[in-house]
């Protein structure tokens, strides 16, 4: 019982870094020695799944595409859902919404279009339209999203 609290734990913090907001590092955490009545292991959404699929998946591209293979690949028809799949919370989504999903769409498919030559140039394209959604809305994976940049 009190080793399945402290997995509990571990997972709900796990699940918090990996969220939007960025960790309070700098507020006190308070630890509770009861475990409370309904103790809620952090559940990703179905944005939140696809967005770890679309991290995952454009970190693979971006070797590809350092590495100058050949074939890259196709677009991901899976991140289509990215217009429909639920949130966390309906506040990250805003009449802006729609309009840096369709950017990010067209971003990411053009990469798999575009000359040999222009991939890089196109793949952080892409990065900046992850990016420019983020600001404002979900700030706290910024940091590992930039680091997919091609320099
Ligand atoms: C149109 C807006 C939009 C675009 C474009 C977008 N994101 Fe997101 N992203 C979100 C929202 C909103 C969330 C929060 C999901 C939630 O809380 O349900 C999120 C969450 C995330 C998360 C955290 C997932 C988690 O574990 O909770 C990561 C990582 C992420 N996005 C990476 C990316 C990457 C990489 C790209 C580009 C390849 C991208 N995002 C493009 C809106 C966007």
């Amino acid at each position: 019982m009190k080793s399945n609290f402290k997995l509990s734990i571990i997972i709900t913090l796990a699940g918090l870094l990996l969220q939007c907001k960025q960790f309070p590092s700098k507020d006190k955490v308070t630890i509770t020695t009861k475990v409370p009545e309904k103790f809620n292991i952090y559940q990703p959404s179905e944005m939140s799944m696809l967005m770890r699929e679309m991290l995952k998946s454009n970190q693979e591209l971006r070797e590809k595409i350092i590495a100058d293979k050949e074939d890259i690949g196709d677009f991901n028809e899976a991140f289509l859902k990215i217009h429909t799949a639920k949130l966390t919370s309906s506040d990250k989504y805003d009449d802006t919404y729609p309009t840096y999903a369709k950017h990010f769409e067209q971003m990411q498919k053009a990469v798999f279009t575009v000359a040999k030559e222009k991939r890089k140039e196109q793949f952080n394209n892409v990065v900046n339209a992850c990016v420019a959604c983020h600001t404002n809305r979900c700030s706290g994976p910024i940091p590992r999203i930039q680091k997919l940049a091609i320099q």
